[in-house]
């Protein structure tokens, strides 16, 4: 059984639905000086659930993964994080606690091949710098991923964008992470690619992680979210699911006034208020 039999063999993906989040944000603001970043954000992500992140240029978006990541601290709020409180005071107590990113840039190493940047950084941890050990682990992980790179002996610079993109984000699940964060993971990729790589995220949820995806393609965004939560002006403005309107949920980003959204809105008032 070839690896893309596999993956077409799984089961459906486990939905969001009775679990408790693996992460729980509430009141979450993020102040820079003078400029209000984020105002009381609250946002949960279910195990072997993808949450897409959405919103203009400056809702807010990046400085929420980084908060997340611990590279920023809240001004005030709460997280919980795998049912307890968490203080992600630095991007290593995140890890630790068991939440990835995969930053837009990737941070890979072109000169290294696949196996190298797997284990980059991790030379100190229990795996030891046995060659033969993690050369298999990274061919495990990567077919687990139903990933399709030729050779992990290849330099990340023979890779394509898909395939470096892999690479990331197999080298974030080496610590067996309970959440992850993929910042714009299609954003330079051409279609088959970006295919790819949204089949890789559909096989990171089958795992049982969170996924929080930015994302500004909203076809992408329809194709693998299971909930769409729209960021504007540092505000929560909307949850929307893959079968809501397209026009509602463009409404929702850009702040538009009159929109279906609001509409229905204001008729389940009318109706609720009639039935009373
Ligand atoms: N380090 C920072 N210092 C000051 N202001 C910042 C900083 N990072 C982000 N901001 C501001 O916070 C707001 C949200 O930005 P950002 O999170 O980058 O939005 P997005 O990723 O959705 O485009 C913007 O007004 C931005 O200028
Ligand atoms: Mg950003």
């Amino acid at each position: 059984m070839s690896v893309t039999d596999v993956a077409a063999s799984r089961p459906a993906p486990p939905r969001a639905g009775g679990t408790e989040p693996v992460i729980s944000l509430r009141n979450v603001s993020k102040n820079f000086g003078a400029v209000s970043a984020l105002t009381d954000i609250e946002l949960d992500v279910h195990p072997g659930e993808v949450v897409a992140l959405v919103g203009d240029n400056g809702a807010g978006k990046s400085t929420l993964v980084k908060v997340l990541a611990g590279v920023h601290q809240p001004t005030s709020g709460s997280i919980r994080f795998d049912g307890r409180d968490a203080a992600l005071t630095s991007p290593s107590a995140a890890l630790d606690l068991g939440i990835a990113t995969v930053f837009q840039d990737l941070a890979l190493c072109e000169n290294l091949d696949v196996v190298a940047n797997i284990f980059l950084g991790r030379e100190k941890d229990a795996w030891k710098l046995d060659e033969v050990a993690m050369e298999v682990r990274a061919w495990t992980l990567l077919n687990e991923l139903a990933a399709r790179i030729p050779s992990v002996r290849e330099p990340v610079a023979s890779l394509s964008g898909g395939q470096r993109q892999t690479v990331a984000i197999a080298r974030s699940l080496l610590l067996e992470p309970k959440l992850i964060m993929l910042d714009e993971p299609t954003a330079a990729l051409g279609v088959a690619q970006t295919a790819e790589v949204l089949n890789l995220i559909e096989r990171v949820r089958d795992r049982g992680l969170g996924v929080i995806v930015i994302s500004h393609n909203m076809d992408d965004v329809r194709a693998v979210a299971d909930r769409i939560v729209v960021l504007r002006l540092g505000r929560n403005n909307g949850v929307f699911t893959p079968d809501d309107s397209h026009n509602d949920l463009i409404a929702a980003i850009t702040g538009a006034a009159d929109n279906s959204v609001s509409r229905r809105a204001g008729r389940r008032a009318v109706h609720e208020e009639g039935a009373q």
